[in-house]
């Protein structure tokens, strides 16, 4: 690979489109004869739809279609029970589609929707997580396919034997992604073949799973995913929207636009599922780890079991003897959690590394030296090195650069007028995977390239850093370069998850590019187009499975308004060791955006569950509080010049989740500083300071 444009701060190649109004999102292009879907959710938590009566709405000027179970198109059934829509009278949780009304414009799509009655058999519930559930029980494995417990040593005598001891247990709620676009549909089809304008994080999956619901040949599907705004992992797989436009249109025989509202983002699409974590942890007099154990409850629905991999981060974090971790689930009567930035490791790290902040306070130490003293270059879980570990030299470049030397450990050690000041860090750590991709590379004779792959670009920058690769792996300078993504007709890729995609498709696209490169006359340009393929199964699936991690660290300082317990933010630093950095705009924009996803974790978020009602009851921007761009004082992103080369041919780790991992527990450990009060339930709202204590 020449050197070139990888690295190098490139704006976005779509920005001029985006910022002018003319980048198409699923529910913008223009269709001929297009209706307008407006998807009807469930009033129960839990029963039987007895009797569904659409004359009213059928009598309202523009409505063409009330679609329910009784008369939608049918689905196949398969591996996802929650895209079995309009399929049957049950109903699993309260919010849940069961109709979908379509009509002439969007305004009278909603006033049926408004209109059509629905009988209901209702049954008693049970929505709310807790530590002594009945229904509590142990999954056969976690997501994605790791063990559901795990056990080195002898945690129990371990434990019984330190001289330093914490025991904390720790809470989160419900988190909701709420990407600016909303899931969106636009549906056609055309001669028995499907067409969808979807906003999704991966149109190759999508459409295996259209393919599947509607039992279609692969190629009569196809999915346009062009520009998206924002998943957060809602958006991972097919999901409500998608499924209730391609019935809908199928059923009036007319193209569909079915954009959920902000509300229905709220339950149906997914959300990251409350978690109960007990965390113990055990340390000599010098403050090194000899007993960790995480014990994990989350919940699933009664659809499908989601066993998300809370305590999966403290298997491979810090290292000690005796090591224990276990997860339990309970089936709700709710919908069906679903991936959230970092799922797992998010609200996992906010567990262990507030655990690591206690231990630092009970034993004594610096809880930067805390860390360092316990890091490992051996996985504790695999008892095999990391590829590369960079964790101390973010824990040492983060506190030079936020100037932790200075700081007083003495919480209440800081005053400024009636503001309480504290500061307060954590690791930081997320997965290095790939995943089997394609891609082709296309020379032709003008001396331009064309690479083609279906990437899908959530808004991250994709596009740009799949375009850049491309570039230094064709050993040309960029403009000479077109990419061509987002559409299931172009070589399969897999979704923008999982802080994967960059890997993966950058592996697919750096073998296009220089299989291509080996077909080409020496130094110039082929009398007709010269066209390479690529596919990476074999390479990805036979690698050799070190264990590979981006690292970070995160600094927080806060200010604590000791009459009022008001939390505000100062400043925040995170320092990352990711591997190769791409885009250094776009990889800044990811991280910080994680960090202040981290902070909305911290003090703002919060789905607030009503058991009478069954339900969220903040169901809107106004109620579920996301931080804002007041809320953002300072926050700052470094990344450390790491180089792996057991990673992948572009050398790189992934930035889309880390920054949110280790985020809340740096600011929750600054507002233990600040104030001596250890908040241990999220968010971390100003009652329940006051309510603890009298900060003045
Ligand atoms: Mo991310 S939650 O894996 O899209």
């Amino acid at each position: 690979m020449s050197a070139g444009a990888v690295g190098r701060a490139y704006p976005r190649l779509e920005g001029r489109e985006k910022v002018t109004g003319t980048a198409r999102y699923a529910v913008e292009y223009p269709v001929d004869g297009v209706t307008y879907g407006w998807a009807v959710p469930s009033a129960v938590v839990r029963g039987r739809i007895t009797r569904v009566d659409p004359a009213q709405a059928l009598a309202s000027p523009g409505v063409l279609a009330v679609v329910h179970h009784g008369n939608a198109p049918r689905l196949a059934p398969g591996p996802e029970p929650d895209l079995w829509l309009l399929q049957e009278p049950t109903v699993h949780y309260r919010g849940q589609f069961i109709a979908v009304v379509v009509a002439t414009s969007l305004e009278a799509a909603r006033e049926g929707a408004r209109l059509v009655r629905i009988d209901y058999d209702a049954g008693p519930h049970s929505t709310v997580l807790t530590d002594d559930h009945p229904g509590l029980y142990k999954p056969d494995h976690i997501n994605p396919s790791y063990p559901t417990d795990t056990a080195e040593g002898d945690f129990d005598a371990g434990y019984a034997a330190a001289p330093v001891r914490v025991d904390v247990t720790y809470r989160t709620p419900a988190y909701h992604n709420n990407p600016m676009e909303p899931h969106a549909t636009t549906a056609q089809w055309h001669d028995g073949r499907l067409l969808v304008h979807d906003s999704n994080q991966g149109a190759s999956s999508v459409r295996a799973t259209l393919a599947e619901l509607f039992e279609l040949p692969r190629e009569s599907v196809r999915v346009v995913t062009q520009h998206v705004g924002g998943g957060f992992g809602s958006k991972g797989y097919a999901k409500a929207a998608v499924v209730l436009a391609a019935l809908a249109a199928r059923h009036v025989d007319r193209p569909v636009r079915l954009a959920l509202t902000r509300q229905q983002l709220f339950g149906p699409i997914g959300y990251r599922t409350p978690t109960i974590q007990r965390v113990r942890l055990a340390a000599d007099a010098d403050g090194r780890l000899t007993a960790i154990c995480h014990d994990a409850i989350s919940q699933t629905s009664t659809m499908r079991e989601f066993a998300e991999q809370t305590a999966v981060y403290t298997r491979s974090m810090y290292a000690a003897p005796h090591r224990r971790t276990t997860h339990r689930l309970v089936r709700l009567d709710v919908p069906t959690p679903f991936w959230m930035r970092a799922p797992g490791e998010c609200p996992g790290a906010y567990a262990l590394e507030s655990a690591m902040d206690e231990l630092a306070v009970a034993v004594g130490i610096d809880p930067v030296e805390l860390r360092i003293r316990n890091d490992t270059e051996v996985d504790p879980d695999q008892g095999r090195p990391f590829t590369s570990r960079n964790l101390v030299a973010c824990l040492r470049e983060g506190a030079q650069r936020f100037g932790w030397a200075d700081r007083d450990p003495a919480p209440r050690s800081r005053r400024d007028g009636h503001w309480l000041v504290g500061s307060g860090v954590a690791g930081s750590s997320y997965p290095a995977r790939a995943r089997p991709c394609s891609a082709t590379a296309t020379a032709r004779p003008d001396g331009s390239f064309l690479v083609r792959i279906n990437v899908t670009d959530i808004g991250t920058g994709a596009r740009t850093a799949m375009w850049q690769v491309a570039a230094d792996a064709l050993g040309v300078p960029p403009e000479r370069v077109a990419i061509s993504i987002g559409d299931s007709d172009l070589p399969t890729a897999p979704v923008a998850g999982g802080s994967m995609g960059t890997a993966s498709w950058s592996w697919a696209v750096i073998r296009a590019c220089q299989a291509l490169r080996g077909k080409l006359p020496e130094g110039g340009s082929p009398d007709r187009d010269v066209s390479a393929e690529a596919d990476t199964s074999d390479e990805v699936g036979g690698q050799p499975t070190l264990p590979r991690y981006a690292y970070g660290a995160q600094f927080a300082e806060v200010r604590v308004d000791a009459t009022t317990g008001e939390v505000r933010l100062n400043r925040m630093l995170g320092v990352f060791a990711a591997g190769q950095v791409v885009n250094p705009t776009t990889a800044r924009s990811q991280l910080i955006g994680g960090m202040t996803m981290g902070l909305s974790m911290a003090l703002h978020e919060e789905g607030v569950l009503d058991e009478r009602y069954g339900d969220w009851v903040n169901h809107d921007l106004a109620t579920y509080h996301i931080t804002g761009c007041a809320d953002v004082e300072s926050i700052e992103a470094y990344w450390l010049d790491e180089r792996d080369g057991e990673l992948n041919p572009a050398g790189v780790k992934g930035i889309g989740e880390i920054g949110i991992v280790g985020a809340a527990a740096a600011i929750a450990n600054a507002v233990h500083h600040a104030t001596g009060v250890r908040i241990r339930d999220l968010p971390i709202r100003l009652d329940k300071l006051v309510g603890v204590s009298e900060l003045a």
